[in-house]
């Protein structure tokens, strides 16, 4: 009886626990909900707005040059992004730490993995990206991340033009996308592979079927003594 009561407790905070954090969640953060795409399109209208304007201040240390490759870049048009550096460089940015920190007073997260990093992942930096507005005072501020060190990068909040800010928004999208990508750069490899283990599970599942079904046969038959 004991024993079924504590569980009982345990039980109740287990549950208290989680409604009180998926609640807290949802209290603090709420992201743009517009859908994502992920075709090569996207990806590389993404990669082209975090190489000129994100590595301008963050690193993507765990994506190489080559590995662009993987969203259907050309050898050529790769070589044009890399300019001096190796292909098998990391991407980094031309800024160092100290650097950030004495512009901004802190340093620049790695953007490779970010999406990882993050509650809501893709959404989360569609939303950051886009979260800056213009208070009644003037100041600009993120409604998702007020205190945040990073500046407007796309002037998202002084943009008034309606076709530039959907403009603006597709980039944001589209950043996020590629985001996704380099986090997990051989995730469209692994679903290949994933769909050819599939099918070769079926054939041999067959195939073992058939076996069973004429040794079957065979003992089912008296010519077997
Ligand atoms: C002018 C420099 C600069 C540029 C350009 C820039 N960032 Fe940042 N970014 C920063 C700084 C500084 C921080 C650290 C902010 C902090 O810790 O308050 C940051 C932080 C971030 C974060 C982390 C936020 C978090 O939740 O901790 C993300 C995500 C991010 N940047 C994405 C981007 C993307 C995507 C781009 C390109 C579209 C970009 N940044 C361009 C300076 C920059």
């Amino acid at each position: 009886m004991k024993k079924k009561s504590l569980f009982c407790i345990i039980l109740l905070f287990v549950f208290y626990f989680s409604i009180g954090n998926s609640w807290g969640e949802s209290q603090e953060i709420s992201l743009r909900e517009d859908d994502i795409e992920h075709s090569q399109e996207n990806l590389q209208n993404g990669m082209q707005v975090v190489m000129n304007l994100c590595t301008l201040c963050h690193d993507l240390k765990y994506v190489r040059f080559r590995d662009l490759a993987g969203i259907g870049l050309s050898s050529e048009s790769i070589d044009k992004i890399r300019g001096e550096s190796d292909a098998n460089d990391s991407i980094l940015s031309k800024m160092n730490a100290e650097q950030m920190n004495a512009l901004f007073g802190a340093t620049t997260p790695d953007l490779s993995l970010m999406v990882k990093a993050r509650n809501g992942g893709a959404q989360y930096i569609y939303s950051l990206l886009l979260g800056y507005h213009e208070r009644g005072d003037g100041v600009i501020i993120n409604s998702l991340f007020p205190d945040i060190k990073m500046p407007d990068v796309f002037a998202y909040s002084i943009e008034k033009d309606e076709l530039d800010r959907l403009t603006l928004e597709q980039n944001a999208r589209d950043v996020a996308a590629f985001l996704v990508w380099t986090a997990d750069p051989k995730a469209d490899e692994r679903r290949t592979l994933g769909v050819y283990v599939m099918i070769y599970l079926f054939v041999l599942t067959f195939m073992l079927y058939l076996v069973k079904k004429k040794t079957w046969a065979r003992l089912n038959s008296n010519d077997v003594t």
